[in-house]
């Protein structure tokens, strides 16, 4: 899957060059991150987030792949993901806030005072991961939906497809396994099997598939 800032629709990156971007990539989807907060923080960062849903809707209408959208670790709420399958969105990843924080790694890396200051304030800020996933599947939409942000367990990713996701994604974890050794990070997706088959078992749930919205949400939290 292809990924690009949806802001750079607005800088000179529009349908047409999408659609040669899919093609010469091969890619399966073009994943486009929504990421106002961190452009904000970020030096010198792309800030004209205006008139961006009809280039969006014009994206999902050419290209030849599903569109997906996605944050980068502050959360879609129920209000913007609606906006978002209007415009023909095949998919949402939330990337809520909980897990890494854009605003803090941008604070750091910035050389102004004033950017680094910034990143401090809304370094925790934004919606959480399952907030997001609740506040959308109260929508009359079967969107398929993807929580990351902040997952680190197998049981995080059994939680989160419970309260109403269809997939669980992780970053960091996943690029701190793979700073180490290609071993860690096998390692790591065995332990992660390991802590889902645990749920399934204890919860006498058959697949993963099974857990979304189960009636073991309850069993599942506490
Ligand atoms: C080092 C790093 C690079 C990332 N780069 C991108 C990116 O290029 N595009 C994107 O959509 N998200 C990017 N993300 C955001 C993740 O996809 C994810 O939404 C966010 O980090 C929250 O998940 P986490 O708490 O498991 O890290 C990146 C995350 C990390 C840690």
């Amino acid at each position: 899957m292809a990924n690009l800032g949806a802001v750079q629709l607005n800088y000179g990156c529009g349908a047409d060059e999408c659609l040669r971007l899919v093609e010469n990539l091969e890619a399966n989807a073009l994943i486009l991150h929504i990421n106002p907060l961190q452009e904000c923080v970020q030096s010198h960062g792309d800030r004209n987030f205006r008139g961006l849903f009809p280039k969006i809707a014009e994206l999902c209408q050419r290209l030849p792949v599903p569109v997906i959208a996605k944050e980068v670790g502050n959360g879609i709420s129920g209000k913007m993901a609606l906006r978002l399958i209007e415009a023909g969105v095949a998919a949402i990843d939330v990337a809520g806030a909980g897990g890494t924080s854009w605003a803090k790694v941008e604070g750091e890396r910035a050389t102004d005072a004033q950017q680094r200051r910034l990143g401090q304030t809304f370094a925790e800020w934004g919606l959480s991961t399952a907030d997001c996933i609740q506040d959308i599947r109260t929508l009359d939409t079967k969107v398929p939906l993807i929580a990351s942000g902040g997952l680190r367990t197998g049981l995080d990713a059994a939680k989160a497809i419970a309260l109403g996701a269809d997939l669980a994604g992780m970053a960091y974890p996943f690029l701190k396994a793979a700073h180490e050794s290609e071993e860690d990070l096998y390692e790591l997706v065995e332990i992660l099997l390991a802590e889902l088959k645990t749920v399934l078992l204890c919860t006498g749930t058959a697949s993963v598939a099974d857990l979304n919205h189960s009636q073991f949400v309850n069993a599942i939290f506490y």
